[in-house]
């Protein structure tokens, strides 16, 4: 089996957009990767100065994966921060990343131009992002496509260290994860809390429902022949339906007769069906988070073990 890793920077409620984007492409890695699932708490702090957001987002976070169906007993999930072994390593690391490879990453220029400050913090992000991934060996790693290029830099900086110092660590391939684009918000451009046009999937069953009506549709009468394809509420029913139901839906288009309040109806009750379970396991584990810490405890210690190993090599190639 090979290994896999994700890190999520936790950033709030989680919405339609990343859990079809990010968290149900993890949870189905578990089946067939050995699965290594962290919270990128120190890469939050490039963006969050509030102790107590930073807790609370740490805590949702957690909260969300095992709602959503990642099986502890088969993936191991931990904290960033719980594996120091990882921020030793990225020193590592730091002494060969040339500062135009960095200086070229997409991210680091896109979080300035949307007005973060640019901290070294920020600028060193896919440093401490590669040693997250050498540190355990992983060699797939699923991200979106505004991702690749940070697992490039991982490659190049593992490459750049095996050529001078021996081969020590394994390169790491990414498997690009396109779905998250597509996936259009109330406003139909991609959805996305920093556009404001985001469906949380724990909302409340009101706010569900004000949201849903407010999904932008073209002006078609009722009697109207209308076009899924090119159709917000008909995009996010894709999500949530098997194939003969999105033909039937579709024919609904084709046909006329149909008003855009009924595909919505459709879409809402879609939705309430497919989130009510991870609704309830969600407020289940609330009430027991004793249970999630133990299993933040147990992932922190698996993933150390095998940091710790890692960085004993990095450190004996090095001459320490
Ligand atoms: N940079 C990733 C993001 O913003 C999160 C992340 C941090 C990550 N370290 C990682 C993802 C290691 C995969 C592997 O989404």
């Amino acid at each position: 089996m090979n290994r896999a890793i994700s890190g999520i920077q936790p950033s709030g409620k989680l919405h339609i957009g990343n859990y079809f984007g990010m968290m149900k492409p993890a949870i189905e890695m578990q089946k067939e990767h050995e699965t290594f699932l962290f919270i990128a708490d120190y890469h939050a702090l490039t963006s969050v100065n509030d102790p107590n957001i930073l807790k609370n987002l740490i805590r949702d976070a957690v909260l969300d994966f095992l709602a959503c169906g990642i099986n502890p007993e088969n993936v191991c999930l931990y904290k960033q921060s719980d594996v120091p072994q990882v921020h030793e390593l990225s020193w590592f690391l730091s002494i060969l990343a040339p500062m135009g490879l960095l200086e070229r990453c997409h991210s680091y220029k896109d979080k300035i131009a949307k007005g973060l400050d640019s901290t070294h913090g920020l600028f060193s992000y896919p440093i401490l992002m590669a040693a997250d991934i050498l540190s355990i060996e992983a060699s797939i790693v699923p991200v979106g496509k505004d991702q690749k290029q940070h697992v490039e830099v991982t490659r190049d900086l593992a490459a750049k260290f095996n050529n001078i110092f021996g081969e020590v660590f394994r390169l790491p391939n990414p498997l690009i994860n396109d779905r998250v684009s597509s996936i259009p918000g109330i406003d139909g451009q991609k959805m996305s809390k920093s556009y404001n046009n985001v469906i949380g999937i724990f909302e409340s069953d009101e706010i569900l429902d004000k949201k849903v009506k407010k999904i932008i549709t073209d002006s078609k009468n009722i009697e109207d022949k209308k076009d899924p394809d090119s159709c917000n509420i008909f995009s996010l029913y894709k999500l949530f339906s098997n194939a003969d139901e999105q033909r039937e839906l579709a024919n609904n288009y084709y046909a006329g007769g149909m008003g855009y309040g009924y595909a919505k109806d459709i879409l809402l009750k879609k939705i309430n069906q497919y989130f009510e379970p991870i609704r309830e396991k969600r407020l289940e584990l609330e009430s027991d988070y004793d249970y999630v810490e133990d299993i933040l405890k147990d992932g922190a210690q698996k993933a150390s073990l095998i940091a710790s190993d890692v960085l004993k090599n990095v450190k004996a190639a090095v001459g320490l």
